[in-house]
């Protein structure tokens, strides 16, 4: 090297090496690590551009009872080895029909990903998300979710669009049913049950399937609860609230993400660099793939973020979305923007790695149609322990919203009026995103319930109204059956699509005319007790129903068993052990309302709710209905006995919490035993109360425990205004509880 190449050598090695930088930057980490690396190189080294674009393109296939309908447009991409993944595909037969495409028909024969959304439940449906969440039970969770893989994995499904993390705290937006509700610790965990239950120990099984953490990020918040709508939050609020679930959920070993419909700050999630390679696929290190919600690429377009499509394809890919969902972008415009030199190669060979590592690490290079068994299909679809499960979980999951004068549990002896539009329902109780669940006839219905415990004629029903509509033509002869009966159990609710996707209300009340039929009755008959059993996807208004009825049993959507399984609770059988996840408004204008919000400079005085220029409403109290935690039982608890073993920890000391719990009625039962925190000064404040234990315990009538929580600074970190995740010396305040709705004696010091 002569000293006039030196300095241009040198300079040449310098910008090789910052090149590279950049675009490991940007494609985050090339190399996975994974025994199946050197495989995915081999094949990707015989890949056109076009084959590897191909692997980052998704169609909806749709679905009639006769098989899958896929356009030939698509069987036209599949050949050419334009698709990598599949929605809205199932069944034993159509899976292979399709993957044989894949497989016989491209010159890589690289098969297809066959994904759905099986939400809760595949076949066998259990009750809704937010239903589940309420049983405060992983090991539920992650059973239903274990079940769901088995049944769809059998019909050639294997990846499913589920879990939902969202934190959602707002019941006006259809999709906090598919959630775990508003709190961060618990829907962390619940998030991690279902990506277990999925995913199951080893992807290689073929009863295991892909899991999908969506919608990343902050869906939940869309304003003013309104599906799609814009979220606008601080970084403190989204690190300390809304991105704990995603993050539990990687650490679970979640396989792919799906990114959300809303903007976020002014930059939509689908084309959030920040949220993607910043945070997902840096901080979290993430190993697996991101998916479009469904044409979210195209609708960057409509949220004003890209001229264009092309534009919109190059934002998504640029920000760290490996896969399309249906939107054409990505086959349409990635290869043209590689050849301009707007789109660096190396992100698309990115997203073509991940997915490739997915398909091997189900196995699908050693046998494509391993998931596609029809024999499988016949014997594993509601298979009897499937629909015991899912009996078992509509009973714990039902929540006693109210029950005075001890109206539950039925007796045998008594003859009912059963009343309401969804007493005698197959086709709701299953609820929304029910996959592929029935809505014929399949679902055990309340009045199907109640007769394996009582005889017909001691049954009387009468519909009395619809779910909707003004129509009052059936009032008449519910409140004939009402007078005859010994009591009245009224089944009412939502129907299934007024939540879920694009199900927004801006009256969260009971639809139609059925309150006004409780009043009815309740006129009708003074002096019987009203017992009211709800299904509805999302916390109502249920401020009216609240005076008007003696009983009042949450039972969400509760699944293809959820008539045996409500019933199971009704008469004793099980008793009743929810506890809220979310909050349940005294009335609209609280919303957002949720247990753990900011105390606020004028918090209102305990003694005086009403002084003036405190943070209040002139007409309505700041409390809610029903609390995040609140679900009776048969039984009472009595909470004695607290202790803490330390009054000042040091950093690296844990303190240990406990408290015991005496079962004081009637009946053995369970009981969700909470943890609170309130951290009661802080570099920035924080809520005024937080979970961050419980423990669900059995107790025999009359029996003890002691329940023991172990607390390290782990549990009192937060993201602060510098977004460092830290602990601050202080004082904390604690509580063992069975519901949020208390105030806090004790407390304790780090230093
Ligand atoms: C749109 C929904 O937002 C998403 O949750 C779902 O997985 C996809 N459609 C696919 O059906």
């Amino acid at each position: 090297m002569n000293r006039r190449t030196k300095p241009y050598i040198l300079f040449f090695i310098i910008v090789v090496v910052f090149n590279c930088n950049s675009t490991k930057k940007k494609a985050n980490k090339l190399g996975t690590g994974t025994p199946y690396d050197a495989k995915v190189d081999s094949l990707m080294s015989l890949m056109t551009l076009k084959e590897k674009i191909g692997q980052t393109i998704m169609y909806s296939g749709g679905w009639s009872v006769t098989g899958p309908v896929v356009s030939n447009n698509n069987q036209k991409h599949i050949k050419a080895g334009g698709v990598g993944a599949m929605l809205n595909v199932y069944s034993a037969k159509g899976t292979r029909d399709l993957q044989k495409l894949a497989v016989e028909e491209t010159r890589l024969g690289i098969p297809l990903l066959f994904g759905y959304d099986v939400i809760h439940g595949f076949r066998t449906i259990f009750p809704i998300n937010l239903g589940l969440a309420a049983s405060w039970d992983m090991a539920d969770i992650e059973k239903g979710s274990r079940i769901a893989a088995e049944e769809a994995s059998a019909e050639g499904i294997h990846w499913t669009f589920a879990p939902m993390v969202d934190i959602a705290r707002d019941p006006r937006w259809g999709r906090i049913s598919e959630g775990a509700g508003e709190d961060v610790y618990l829907g962390s965990l619940i998030a991690k049950a279902y990506v277990k239950g999925f995913q199951g120990d080893d992807l290689s099984k073929p009863n295991t399937i892909l899991a999908c953490a969506k919608h990343f990020a902050g869906y939940g918040a869309a304003q003013a609860g309104r599906d799609y709508h814009t979220v606008n939050m601080g970084e403190e609020e989204l690190r300390n609230v809304y991105l704990p679930p995603f993050k539990a959920a990687v650490d679970a070993g979640v396989e792919t993400f799906m990114t959300a419909f809303n903007e976020l700050n002014g930059v939509p999630a689908t084309g959030n660099s920040f949220i993607y390679r910043d945070i997902l696929k840096g901080e979290w290190n993430f190993k697996g793939f991101v998916v479009t919600d469904y044409t979210a690429i195209n609708e960057l377009v409509e949220h004003g973020f890209a001229k264009d499509e092309k534009e919109a394809a190059e934002i998504a890919i640029n920000a760290g979305i490996d896969q399309d969902m249906m939107s054409s972008a990505y086959r349409l415009y990635l290869e043209e923007l590689v050849n301009e030199g707007k789109v660096d190669v190396a992100l698309i060979d990115d997203a073509c790695r991940r997915i490739l590592l997915t398909k091997y690490k189900l196995g699908l290079f050693d046998d494509p149609y391993r998931y596609s068994n029809e024999q499988r299909e016949k014997e594993v679809v509601y298979k009897p322990e499937f629909l015991d499960a899912a009996r078992h979980s509509a009973a714990i999951c039902s929540v006693l919203l109210k029950n005075e004068e001890e109206s539950l549990p039925l007796n045998s002896n008594q003859s009912i009026a059963l009343i309401g539009p969804l007493a005698k329902d197959k086709e709701n109780i299953i609820g929304n995103w029910a996959a592929a669940g029935d809505r014929k006839g399949k679902a055990i219905s309340v009045h199907q319930g109640i007769q394996e415990y009582l005889a017909d004629s001691k049954i009387n029903f009468a519909k009395g109204c619809e779910i909707e509509g003004n129509d009052e033509s059936g009032f008449q002869a519910a409140i004939n059956v009402a007078k005859k009966s010994d009591i009245v159990v009224m089944v009412m609710g939502e129907d299934y699509d007024m939540s879920g996707e694009a199900a927004s209300r801006t009256n969260i009340k009971l639809p139609g005319s059925q309150t006004k039929l409780i009043k009815r009755i309740r006129e009708a008959v003074p002096n019987k007790k009203i017992v009211l059993v709800l299904m509805n996807g999302r916390p109502l208004d249920l401020s009216e129903e609240d005076t008007l009825a003696d009983a009042i049993l949450e039972t969400w959507f509760p699944g293809t068993m959820g008539g045996n399984g409500v019933a199971d609770v009704l008469f004793g059988k099980y008793n009743p052990s929810g506890k809220l996840t979310v909050t349940f408004p005294r009335n609209l204008g609280q919303v957002p309302i949720y247990y753990n919000m900011k105390n606020t400079g004028r918090p209102i005085p305990a003694s005086n709710p009403h002084e003036d220029y405190k943070s209040h409403y002139l007409d309505s109290p700041n409390t809610p209905l029903y609390v995040f935690g609140h679900g009776l039982s048969y039984t009472t608890f009595e909470y004695s006995d607290f202790k803490l073993s330390a009054s000042t920890i040091g950093f690296s000391d844990t303190l240990t919490a406990s408290a015991t719990i005496t079962n004081t009625g009637d009946y053995d039962g369970h009981e969700v035993v909470q943890l609170y925190l309130h951290d009661r000064v802080g570099s920035i404040t924080r809520p005024v109360k937080e979970l961050k234990g419980f423990e669900k315990i059995f107790l025999k009538k009359g029996e003890s425990k002691t329940v023991t929580f172990h607390i390290t600074v782990e549990d009192l970190k937060f993201y602060n205004s510098k977004m460092e995740f830290n602990v601050e010396s202080g004082e904390f305040e604690i509580a063992i509880k069975g519901t949020s709705d208390f105030d806090f004696e004790h407390a304790f010091t780090l230093e």
